[in-house]
């Protein structure tokens, strides 16, 4: 059986709480793409853990796997793992041989771009941790695996031919100088030791291979996604998107697994009450429309903690966008919503949704194919009660039926304009502050 989690809207929206939350039924954790772009966050009785690479079920002990539609600064996993054993966890972390390794060049590409961008105002905002370089070199058949880590001369033969293509551009094509990130010599003994660490700590598989197993041997597959929807590369708001496919389809070709196998199990879409975006593109529900819309977001940004959990970026924030969900419920083929962050809306004074967008005088309900045209969107507003503060530890323990009155309203007019069902209410960041109506893991077709 598989549930595989994805994020509904622009990324954040509660992945890492709700793998967590299915990772007690699961065998094994696979992130199956991104890299350290990603920020997932586990809160087990008070205490917070932030994940970028190791997938969110290894805090509860399960196999945590990075496929080979990931990409793997070899650095920032092997400091999360450090870290995560200063803190007393002892982490079974594999590691794709197929995934693409991030270098040195790839990040200092990525800030390059970036500065050329923002001189005409088009930067995406990036985190800067070197994704669609990496990814570029992956489509450009000239990026190095994982599993080239641990063949000295693959590698040195690799770098040979690549790092004299990065030089050229950051110093032919920007003006600038080359540093150290092109130096070979140092590439090539830092990365065949990160090849050794990997090999010699058991950490490298053939995905596929390895997840086809624990499958027949009748494991509980959670295919973890980061990222989300509206920065899918094909699907998202090209170009203000990341460079995978954060969207159901990518949990197959990132993974080995077959599209019958993800198909034929449960698909989880996480849907935050609100939106939240960090970075730059459209986002026509945002509350940015002078001071009182300004006040309301800076409100929900303090109460939500809404500060990226890589950089530390505050998040833009914007009423929900019902297009997107509706966008989202056909790309991912929902099977279920979890809607996270209802605590977050508790008190206010006023709450509204976009239920739709005016375009050209025209009124549509889904997401339009170019970021221009998004862009140009007006949200048509409904409104809705707001419902008020309460006590959620105990909303929680009780269950659904003892959620506020308006709250239920607003959870089962998202089940029917995205004709999917809300399996998992969030009503705070702890694992047990998660109302369960339907256990995925339960669920036969
Ligand atoms: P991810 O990238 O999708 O895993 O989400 P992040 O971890 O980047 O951001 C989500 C934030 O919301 C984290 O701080 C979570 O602990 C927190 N969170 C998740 N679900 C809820 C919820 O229902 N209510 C509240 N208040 N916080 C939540
Ligand atoms: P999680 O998994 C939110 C955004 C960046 C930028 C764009 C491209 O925590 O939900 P990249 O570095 O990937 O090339 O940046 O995508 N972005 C995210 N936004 N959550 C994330 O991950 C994100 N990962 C990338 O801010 O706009
Ligand atoms: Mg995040």
């Amino acid at each position: 059986m598989t549930v595989t989690i994805v994020g509904t809207q622009l990324g954040d929206e509660g992945k890492g709480a709700l793998v967590d939350r299915y990772g007690g039924a699961a065998d094994v954790v696979v992130r199956y793409q991104g890299g350290d772009n990603a920020g997932h966050t586990v809160v087990e009785d008070g205490e917070e853990y932030a994940l970028s690479l190791v997938p969110s079920g290894a805090i509860r002990g399960k196999t945590g796997v990075l496929g080979n539609g990931c990409v793997v600064n070899p650095e920032t996993l092997f400091d999360e793992l450090d870290a995560l054993h200063d803190r007393g966890l002892d982490p079974d972390v594999r590691v794709a041989r197929r995934a693409h390794v991030i270098l040195p060049y790839h990040r200092r590409l990525d800030g390059i771009e970036e500065e050329a961008k923002a001189e005409d105002g088009e930067a995406i905002g990036t985190t800067g941790r070197g994704i669609g370089p990496t990814y570029e070199d992956k489509a450009g058949r000239r990026g190095v695996r994982v599993g080239d880590l641990t063949d000295p001369d693959v590698l040195r033969e690799k770098l040979e031919y690549v790092v004299p293509q990065k030089r050229a551009v950051i110093e032919e094509v920007y003006g600038l100088e080359a540093g150290a990130e092109c130096d070979v010599d140092a590439l090539h003994e830092q990365y065949a030791e990160y090849g050794r660490r990997l090999a010699d700590e058991g950490m490298l598989v053939d995905c596929g291979p390895f997840l086809a197993e624990r499958r027949a041997a009748g494991d509980n597959l959670v295919f973890e996604g980061a990222q989300g929807t509206l920065i899918d590369v094909d699907h998202g708001n090209y170009p203000f998107v990341t460079s995978s496919n954060p969207t159901a389809g990518g949990a197959t070709t990132g993974t080995g697994l077959g599209p019958t196998v993800v198909g034929d199990g449960e698909v989880v879409g996480v849907v935050k009450a609100y939106l939240s975006r960090v970075g730059s593109g459209a986002m026509p529900t945002e509350l940015d429309g002078g001071d009182h819309e300004e006040a309301l977001a800076s409100d929900i940004r303090e109460r939500g903690g809404e500060f990226g959990t890589v950089t530390g970026r505050p998040r833009r924030i914007g009423w929900l966008d019902v297009p997107v969900l509706r966008h989202a419920a056909r790309v991912n083929g929902l099977t279920g919503i979890s809607l996270n962050h209802l605590d977050v809306l508790g008190g206010l004074d006023e709450l509204a949704v976009g239920h739709a967008y005016e375009l050209d005088g025209d009124v549509i309900e889904t997401v339009p194919a170019t970021a221009e045209q998004w862009a140009r969107c007006e949200p048509v507003r409904r409104e809705f009660e707001p419902w008020p503060d309460v006590d959620w530890d105990a909303v929680a323990a009780e269950g659904y039926e003892a959620l506020p009155e308006a709250a239920k309203t607003y959870v089962e007019y998202v089940e029917a304009e995205t004709g999917v069902e809300v399996y998992a209410v969030g009503v705070g960041p702890d694992r047990a502050q998660t109302i369960e109506r339907v256990d995925p893991w339960e669920r036969v077709d």
